[in-house]
């Protein structure tokens, strides 16, 4: 039986492997909340390394004196069938601190007061967060004044601070961010929060996400005429590196023997992608010396269980996304006019759905111009269901 996690586990500690690196640095940067100096960091890096795995290991590790909230957006968005909307993110949200402080008696009843106060200020009286209880705050309710809920959700992490001596830092990780794309005005979005996180001094938000380093969202919120222009700090988690992977199944799954080409072989199947290391591990025999053809053979014919990531994804994408990526895995890398003097679509649809592509982690641009999968385990699966079925994947 396999030792090896193929989705995030509860205990985060038993399963998860090394990253001391990327910790260290990240926590480098929030332990500066003590100081009254807040950081805002993005983080980036392919479907399936890690991301969302190391921020858990990373919340989970903060001492008391800081608050957390882990908040993934696909669960918010999926809960409001595809339309995400600001109201809903800033509802979300104050969901989210609201249980950061519940888990705290002592915090709750020094802030509680404070935000009484706060909240009367605002005079929040047309608003309809019914469903939100702040601990045993009375909401009043809230129809449809956005302002005053974003002021009030946005400043309450910094005002909380401020209420408590025992807290010196509040950490916001918002996952799944590209989703935000999906916004009437994303723009809109980063610069309200880019707007308050000049004056909070003591509250780090830390955006996540599958989404390609080229990705224009990625430009939207750090680009030189996005939101934060450049002052984010941005982080991208590598692969595991062949050494790495090595030491982990060594430690994590000594069962697993391989032939050092058979190992090769594996490296390059998963590139040191956690999600694949863990995925593949988990269906080779163990107590055998695992060879190159064992490990190719394992793979075509488990290759649903080894991309499950990209299967979700693949639902998602629409009939024009699927049939750029089907034409890519056909032609190799493309060029803008490639794709358009090949495919039967408007311009502006081949350029939207491109957009769309980079947003959500699937393509890349490269700097030749030329658009690129991000993940070649993505073209291995389309090729194989091809062969198999005759035809690609709906
Ligand atoms: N440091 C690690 N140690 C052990 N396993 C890991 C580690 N990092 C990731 N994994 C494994 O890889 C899987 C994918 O990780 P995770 O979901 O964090 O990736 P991600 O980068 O957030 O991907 P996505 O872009 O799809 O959200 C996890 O379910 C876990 O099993
Ligand atoms: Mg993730």
């Amino acid at each position: 039986m396999s030792s090896l996690p193929i989705s995030i586990p509860k205990d985060i500690n038993k399963y998860f492997f090394n990253r001391k690196k990327e910790i260290k640095k990240i926590n480098a940067n929030l332990s500066l909340l003590e100081m009254d100096i807040a950081n805002q960091i993005l983080i980036t890096g392919y479907r399936g390394v890690g991301k969302t795995f190391l921020l858990k290991k990373i919340l989970n590790d903060q001492p008391e004196k800081y608050l957390t909230i882990y908040l993934d957006l696909s669960k918010t968005y999926g809960g409001q069938k595809g339309e995400l909307t600001e109201e809903e993110l800033m509802k979300e949200l104050l969901n989210k601190i609201n249980e950061a402080i519940i888990k705290n008696e002592n915090i709750l009843t020094k802030v509680k007061g404070n935000i009484s106060n706060f909240f009367k200020q605002l005079e929040l009286k047309d608003y309809d967060i019914s469903n939100i209880n702040l601990s045993d705050i009375q909401l009043p309710e809230i129809k449809d004044n956005y302002l005053k809920l974003s002021k009030f959700v946005m400043e309450l992490p910094q005002r909380i601070v401020d209420s408590s001596d025992n807290i010196s830092g509040f950490i916001i990780v918002i996952d799944e961010f590209q989703l935000l794309k999906s916004l009437k005005n994303p723009e809109a979005f980063f610069w309200l929060i880019r707007t308050y996180t000049q004056e909070q001094f003591n509250v780090s938000y830390i955006f996540t996400g599958s989404v390609s380093q080229t990705g224009e969202i990625i430009n939207m919120i750090n680009g030189q005429n996005g939101a934060f222009g450049g002052r984010m700090l941005q982080f991208n988690i590598d692969p595991f590196s062949k050494e790495e992977t090595k030491e982990y199944l060594n430690e994590r799954l000594p069962s697993l023997k391989f032939s050092k080409e058979g190992f090769e072989r594996f490296y390059a199947c998963t590139r040191g992608i956690p999600a694949y290391i863990n995925s593949l591990s988990s269906i080779l025999p163990t107590d055998v010396e695992c060879d190159e053809g064992l490990i190719k053979e394992t793979l075509l014919l488990n290759v649903d269980q080894i991309v499950i990531m990209w299967l979700y994804v693949w639902g998602t994408l629409s009939s024009v996304e699927k049939e750029i990526i089907i034409f890519m895995v056909e032609n190799g890398n493309v060029t803008w006019s490639l794709l358009n003097n090949n495919l039967s679509y408007a311009k502006s649809t081949i350029t939207k759905y491109i957009d769309s592509l980079m947003n959500k982690g699937v393509i890349e641009y490269k700097f030749n111009k030329e658009y690129v999968l991000s993940d070649d385990m993505l073209k291995t699966w389309l090729e194989i269901k091809y062969d198999n079925d005759g035809i690609y994947p709906a």
